[in-house]
């Protein structure tokens, strides 16, 4: 888990401002969701997951409830449609953190955030389109070139069994070629196997049989409407069949943004799917739903080695300076605060030189400075901080327009 500082927290909440005005402009209305559901929420992702079995933040509270941290946010949508039943289609985005007992590297940590949409209860392809098209639209917005998209399709519930099985049955038959790893991986979730990295199974994968065999004639038609989709908004994507995502409830679409720039163990920005299963897993009515969630500390990485969406200037234009007590630069400070500048004061009373120093590390743009003579005679001194140096003296009722005059004011 890591501490955000500036520059970076102002970089990361620009980062899901961008993202609001993307999905808010599709008319995606936000949803705030607790950080803490009920263990059974969370089950319902799948208990051949990892993110299930060996990941979860859970424990008993003080009630005695079985309760966990959310380790993503698709679940807890779903609960609260179910508990809330809003009208449809239910389009909603989110950004918040998630907790993972996960090993922490570059790009995987224990508390992550994420950015994402669910639509529920619209089972049309276009959906699927819109949504992965957010999220393309969404990337590009923050100047990422390097972003490919994976695309496949799960199939309905009993193509995904069927192919499951065969991919036991195949995988059974050929125990000497995989790796302990997949070996477990395999007496869990035989999907999970495709995901493997390692050379060592890279053989019995590549002879793995494809879900494209299995695909039954709706799921086919599903996907081939996505792909018609994604082609006429010229959005390209890579057909990658062993594209199973690392979520039980996922069936017909699945995709992921892959980050060009990234390790492989954990280059995918984002990803998400179907799941229309899933509201009706936790007591709703059978409804369908597709969305994705990407990882805000993923996506800033892949911008840092893009050299794209840097850290934007968050110093203040004013540095108030007062050597008289301290009381005229707070009235100075409020009201060129309300005047519409971002303006800081010095506090504690101390030496012109030490005020000035911290005027200068503020990054300010000009200081205004209060001494005994300006006390005196009601006026007040502009020093700029920044380029050409050089001072004014002003009358105290003249600083919000001489100041209007000198900085480029930001403010709305
Ligand atoms: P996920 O693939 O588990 O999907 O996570 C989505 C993204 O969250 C990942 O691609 C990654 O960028 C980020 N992420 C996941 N775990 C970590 C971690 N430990 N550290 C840093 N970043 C991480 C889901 O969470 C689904 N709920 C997505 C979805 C929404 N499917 C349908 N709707």
């Amino acid at each position: 888990m890591r501490d955000v500082l500036e520059p970076e927290a102002s970089r990361w909440r620009h980062l899901i401002d961008t993202f609001a005005a993307v999905v808010a402009r599709a008319g995606y209305g936000q949803i705030m969701l607790p950080v803490l559901e009920d263990l059974g929420v969370f089950t319902r992702i799948g208990d051949a997951t990892d993110v299930v079995t060996k990941e979860m933040y859970d424990f008993t509270d003080k009630g005695g409830r079985h309760i966990a941290l959310r380790p993503e946010f698709t679940a807890g949508v779903c609960r609260a449609y179910v508990q809330h039943r809003p009208t449809t289609p239910w389009k909603v985005w989110y950004a918040g953190p998630n907790f993972r007992y996960e090993r922490p590297q570059r790009g995987r940590y224990r508390q992550f955030e994420q950015v994402g949409v669910e639509v529920l209860d619209v089972d049309d392809p276009m959906v699927d389109v819109e949504v992965i098209a957010l999220g393309w639209e969404f990337f590009s917005r923050l100047g990422l070139r390097r972003v490919e998209l994976h695309l496949n399709s799960l199939g309905e519930p009993a193509d995904r069994l069927a192919y499951t099985e065969a991919l036991r049955t195949h995988f059974e038959s050929r125990l000497d070629q995989l790796s302990e790893a997949a070996r477990e991986t395999l007496a869990r979730n035989p999907l999970r196997v495709l995901d493997s990295k390692r050379p060592d199974d890279a053989a019995a994968i590549a002879s793995a049989p494809s879900i494209t065999e299995f695909w039954s004639e709706s799921a086919a038609e599903h996907y081939g409407a996505v792909r018609d989709g994604l082609r006429a908004l010229e959005i390209p994507f890579i057909e990658n069949t062993a594209l199973v995502r690392g979520l039980d409830y996922y069936r017909r679409t699945t995709f992921e943004y892959v980050g060009g720039t990234l390790d492989s163990a954990q280059n995918a920005l984002g990803g998400g799917g179907r799941y229309d299963g899933l509201v009706a897993d936790l007591g709703g009515p059978q409804t369908s739903g597709i969305g994705f969630a990407l990882g805000v500390e993923r996506t800033l990485l892949a911008c840092d080695d893009e050299g794209v969406f840097p850290a934007g200037d968050s110093a203040v234009e004013v540095y108030v300076v007062d050597t008289t007590g301290g009381a005229e630069a707070s009235l100075v400070a409020a009201r060129l605060r309300a005047a519409g500048f971002s303006c800081e004061q010095a506090f504690g009373q101390r030496s012109l030189k030490s005020q000035m120093k911290s005027a200068d590390r503020s990054g300010a743009q000009v200081a205004v400075l209060i001494g005994p003579d300006e006390h005196q005679a009601g006026t007040l001194t502009v020093r700029s901080l920044r380029g050409q140096s050089g001072q004014t003296t002003i009358d105290a009722g003249d600083l919000v327009e001489h100041l209007r005059r000198v900085i480029a004011v930001t403010c709305e």
